[in-house]
């Protein structure tokens, strides 16, 4: 199968990418990534000469270039991870939000119908669903009700890719996944950014009064079951994706500061993101009925190992934090530490 990827250079999208070619070896990939700051070639050095590899770099939404790929390279699935992919960051901006998530998604759905792509993968997230209250839990009819920029901005991709099935008939399946981590995230996110700080003897900035929940799910175990969903999910079904581990943010920034060995005086309350969502909790159950996927890392160990990942691999999110986004990181601690 020969397979267009979106997004291969991020986060999940590099994680993805050399769990199929471990995991698929025949299956050919074909990597369309712009390179935003999120994007990094290096996430992806181990499959230097590899032939079934393929990296394009690109704009989703540079309509001729989807086409001439499918053309070119006989594209029979599109796996779709490209986005901007930071809450933050959609509040300080929403337009590349809109631009890349909603137009540029529609760019390769429209692409994908004219070819007769037999799948399409859309890879949303569980924040189209809101916010929870201390119950309950996201299933897959739950109603979309998404809080920021960076959400509806999913929601609205999610949902024009469903219409795609139901109107044209397009082979598509969504999945929305709970919160990922494991190692080459990028260090703006929780627990990169927690166990950079740390490591740097900065203040660890946590939100509000630290009590928002998140559900962690290993990559490993999203990339396993993004694989089922390729090639056993049915048209036009929506299946959650969660990682069964329910986490108070502080509890997750104690554990990352005992991990590494530093004392609870790093850590610094700050003002509180904008419609900050409270609770996110996922029902898992129609994907490990239907296509019998479950998560198997287990979180505190798991993490344990992430953490040592990125103590092991500091020069690879130093360059981030103290090289070329220097100024972002530093505009975005002063602003929320009041300074
Ligand atoms: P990321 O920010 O680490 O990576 C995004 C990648 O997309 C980067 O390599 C970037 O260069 C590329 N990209 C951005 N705009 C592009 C464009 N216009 N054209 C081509 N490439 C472009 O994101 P991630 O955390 O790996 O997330 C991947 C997907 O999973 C996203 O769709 C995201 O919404 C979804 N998701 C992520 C999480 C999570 O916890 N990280 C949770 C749920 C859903
Ligand atoms: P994040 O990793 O940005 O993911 P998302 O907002 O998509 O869930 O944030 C995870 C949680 O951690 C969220 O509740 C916000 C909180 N948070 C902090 O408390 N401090 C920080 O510096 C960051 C980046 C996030």
């Amino acid at each position: 199968m020969n397979v267009l990827v979106t997004g291969g250079c991020g986060f999940i999208g590099s994680n993805l990418v050399k769990y199929l070619r471990k995991n698929r070896p025949a299956w050919k990939l074909v990597n369309l990534d712009k390179l935003t700051y999120a994007g990094n070639l290096e996430n992806l050095k181990e499959l230097e000469g590899d032939a079934n590899h393929v990296f394009v770099r690109g704009d989703i939404g540079n309509r001729e270039l989807v086409d001439h790929l499918i053309r070119t390279h006989k594209i029979d699935a599109i796996a779709h991870l490209a986005a901007e992919s930071h809450v933050d960051r959609s509040i300080l901006g929403p337009e590349a939000f809109i631009t890349t998530n909603v137009l540029g998604t529609n760019v390769l759905l429209e692409a994908a119908r004219h070819a007769k792509i037999s799948r399409f993968l859309m890879v949303s997230t569980d924040e189209v669903y809101g916010s929870l209250g201390p119950t309950g839990l996201f299933t897959e009819t739950t109603p979309l009700d998404p809080s920021s920029p960076y959400s509806s901005s999913k929601a609205s991709s999610d949902l024009i890719s469903l219409a795609y099935a139901h109107t044209f008939g397009l082979d598509v399946v969504v999945t929305r996944c709970s919160n990922n981590y494991g190692p080459y995230q990028f260090p703006e996110k929780l627990i990169p950014l927690m166990v950079a700080n740390a490591l740097n003897d900065k203040p660890l900035p946590v939100y509000g009064d630290g009590t928002n929940v998140r559900d962690w799910l290993h990559v490993e175990d999203h990339c396993a079951a993004l694989t089922l969903a390729l090639e056993k999910g049915k048209k036009g079904e929506v299946y959650n994706i969660g990682g069964n581990s329910e986490r108070q943010n502080i509890q997750l920034v104690k554990a990352i500061l005992a991990a590494v060995g530093k004392p609870e005086s790093l850590i610094k309350y700050v003002t509180d993101r904008p419609g900050h969502d409270k609770r996110y909790a996922i029902d898992a159950s129609k994907i490990k009925r239907e296509l019998g996927w479950a998560p198997s890392f287990v979180f505190e160990q798991a993490l344990q190992q992430t953490v040592e990942w990125y103590v092991k691999n500091r020069p690879w999110w130093e360059r981030i934090v103290s090289g070329a986004y220097k100024n972002y990181f530093d505009t975005q601690y002063a602003s929320r530490l009041g300074s």
